[in-house]
Order: C-alpha cells, then sequence, then structure tokens
C-alpha cells in the first residue's frame, strides 16, 4: 500500500527503513522522501511510524517473556 504517492514509497519501504535505523518522520523523509512534494502524506507516514514502534515494542516485551520463561528452570520442569 503506498503512503506517499508523489514518491511512490509504500508501508513496507518505510517499516523497513525504520528497521534499519531510520529515526522518525525526518529520518524517513531524508532516507525516502516522503512528504517531500505535496505532503499529504505526512500524517499517515507517522501513522505508520508510531504502528512500527507499537510492533516493535510488542516484539521486544515477547522476547523479553520468552527469555524470561527459558530462564526460569521450574517453568522448565513443569512443561
Ligand atoms: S504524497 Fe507524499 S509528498 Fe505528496
Amino acid at each position: 500500500m503506498y503512503v506517499c504517492n508523489c514518491n511512490a514509497v509504500t508501508v513496507k519501504q518505510i517499516k523497513r527503513a525504520l528497521s534499519e535505523g531510520c529515526n522518525g518522520y525526518e529520518g524517513i523523509c531524508n532516507k525516502l522522501g516522503v512528504g517531500s512534494c505535496c505532503g499529504k502524506c505526512r500524517e499517515h507516514a507517522c501513522e505508520v511510524i508510531d504502528e512500527h514502534i507499537v510492533e516493535m515494542s510488542s516484539l521486544k516485551t515477547l522476547t523479553t517473556q520468552n527469555t524470561s520463561l527459558a530462564a526460569s528452570p521450574n517453568i522448565l520442569a513443569a512443561v
């Protein structure tokens, strides 16, 4: 799905750029050109960025929980 029609930038491209280290809207603008023409995509791009942050936070929480469970011998013995 396109977020920025002027520069043909997709949701997937934005999320990949964020995963590769781009920081926020400005980072996405600099790397992908999002918002550099008409600017109508700004709000949608920010939503995609927020969504990505939530996804990464959830993933980090799940990873931490799994690590905690694996580190507990009582839980492993009960399984
Ligand atoms: S739609 Fe992104 S700059 Fe126009």
